[in-house]
C-alpha cells in the first residue's frame, strides 16, 4: 500500500510517499523560515499563501523522485489539525481533491498523532504500549500510547508549551526566529552554573507542566545582567537546562507511575540535543528503553503524516472517507480514541 502524505499545518510544506512494506519511498520539505524571519515569527496568512505556491510542485517532484505514477497510489493523507486554520485548509483541500480525482480514500491525520508515531520509523521501532513525551511548538504532553489510535493523557502544560518557552526566551535574548534551534546553538557557548533559573512544577507531584513562570524569570535575569555575548550564552545554557531538566524528570516519573519500560519522544523540541542526552542518561540509569525520531524527522514533515495514515489503515481504523473535508485548528489528541472507535 502506498500513501501520499501532505503536511501544511504551520510553516513547513511537507510531502512524502510511504510504502507500508518497503517504508519511505521519497519525501520533500520546504521550510518557510526565510519568509517569516523578518517578522520574528509565523505570519499565518503568508504561511497559507506559500503552501498554495509550493504544495503541487513538491508533490510532482516527490512522485518523480520515487518513480511512482498516480495510479500506484492507494490513499492520500493530509494534516487536518491542530494547526493554523488557513494553512491546514491548503493541505486538506489539495489532499481531498487529489483523492477525489483518483477515487482514493482521503485520510485526515491528527498532527500530534503523526509526531507521536514518527519514532516507529526508527530501527528498532518501539512496541506498544509506551509512554510518549510530545514536545512541539504548541504542545507539551505525556501520554500512554496503548496501540495505534489509543492514547491516554497523563499530563499536559497548564500554560506555555516547551517549544514556546524556547521560542519566547530566544526572542528575549534577541535571537532570530525560529528560536528553539538558535537558543540551543547559543547555549553551546554558555557556561552552565553561572545562573540558576526555576524548574517549574518539578516537584508538583503530578505529570503536568508550566513554563510561563520561567519566561518571567528569564526576563528578570536579562534586565539585571550586562548585555554581552558571554552573558547571553550563559543564560541560554541555563534556560535549556531548566526546560530539559523538567521534561526529563517528568518523563521518568511517568515511566515509574505507569510501570512501562519504553519512552518515545517526539515533536520539534525532541531535536534538542541536551534533551536527547538527558533522556538517554535517565533512561539508561533506570533500565528503560528510549526511542527518538531521527533528528530530521523531529520537526514537521510529510513523512510522519503518510506513516500515521498507513499505520491507521493497517490497524483498520480508517474507513474510506467522503471527499467533504474539514480542518480542526484545535483538536485534543485524547478525542482521537473515541473517534477511532466510531470508525473502526
Ligand atoms: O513540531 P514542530 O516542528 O512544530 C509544531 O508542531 O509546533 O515544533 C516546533 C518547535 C518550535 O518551538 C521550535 O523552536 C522547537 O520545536 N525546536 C527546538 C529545536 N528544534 C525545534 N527547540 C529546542 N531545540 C531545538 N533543537
Ligand atoms: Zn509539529
Amino acid at each position: 500500500m502506498i500513501v501520499l502524505g501532505l503536511e501544511t499545518s504551520c510553516d513547513e510544506t511537507g510531502v512524502a510517499l510511504y510504502h507500508s512494506e518497503r517504508g519511505l519511498l521519497a519525501q520533500a520539505l520546504h521550510s518557510q523560515v526565510d519568509l517569516h524571519r523578518t517578522y520574528g515569527g509565523v505570519v499565518p496568512e503568508l504561511a497559507s499563501r506559500d503552501h498554495v505556491r509550493r504544495l503541487l510542485p513538491l508533490i510532482e517532484s516527490t512522485m518523480t523522485d520515487a518513480g511512482i505514477s498516480r495510479d500506484r497510489l492507494d490513499a492520500v493523507a493530509f494534516t487536518a489539525g491542530p494547526g493554523l486554520a488557513g494553512a491546514l485548509m491548503v493541505g486538506a483541500a489539495t489532499g481531498a481533491a487529489i483523492a477525489w480525482a483518483l477515487e482514493l480514500p482521503a485520510l485526515p491525520v491528527h498532527h500530534l498523532e503523526a509526531h507521536l508515531l514518527s519514532p516507529l520509523l526508527a530501527d528498532p521501532a518501539p512496541d506498544f504500549p509506551f509512554v510518549a513525551l510530545l514536545v512541539s511548538g504548541g504542545h507539551t504532553q505525556l501520554l500512554v500510547a496503548e496501540s495505534v489510535g489509543r492514547y491516554r493523557l497523563l499530563g499536559d502544560t497548564l500554560d506555555d508549551a516547551a517549544g514556546e518557552a524556547f521560542d519566547k526566551s530566544a526572542k528575549m535574548l534577541g535571537l532570530p526566529y525560529p528560536g528553539g534551534p538558535a537558543l540551543s546553538a547559543l547555549a553551546r557557548q554558555g557556561r552552565p552554573g553561572r545562573f540558576r533559573l526555576p524548574r517549574p512544577m518539578l516537584r508538583s507531584g503530578d505529570l503536568d507542566f508550566s513554563f510561563s513562570g520561567l519566561k518571567t524569570a528569564v526576563l528578570t535575569q536579562i534586565r539585571r545582567e550586562p548585555d554581552d555575548e558571554q552573558t547571553r550564552a550563559d543564560l541560554a545554557a541555563e534556560i535549556e537546562c531548566a526546560i530539559t531538566d523538567v521534561l526529563a524528570a517528568k518523563s521518568l516519573a511517568a515511566l515509574r507511575e505507569t510501570g512501562l519500560g519504553r519512552l518515545v519522544v517526539a515533536g520539534g523540541v525532541s531535536a534538542n540535543s541536551r534533551l536527547r542526552e538527558r533522556l538517554a542518561e535517565g533512561c539508561s540509569a533506570a533500565g528503560h528503553e528510549l526511542y527518538l525520531p531521527p533528528p530530521a524527522l523531529c520537526t514537521d514533515n510529510g513523512v510522519m503524516i503518510a506513516l500515521a495514515a498507513s499505520l491507521r489503515l493497517q490497524a483498520g481504523l480508517e474507513a474510506p472517507k467522503s471527499y467533504r473535508f474539514d480542518v480542526r485548528p484545535r483538536w485534543p489528541l485524547s478525542e482521537l480514541a473515541a473517534e477511532s472507535e466510531r470508525v473502526g
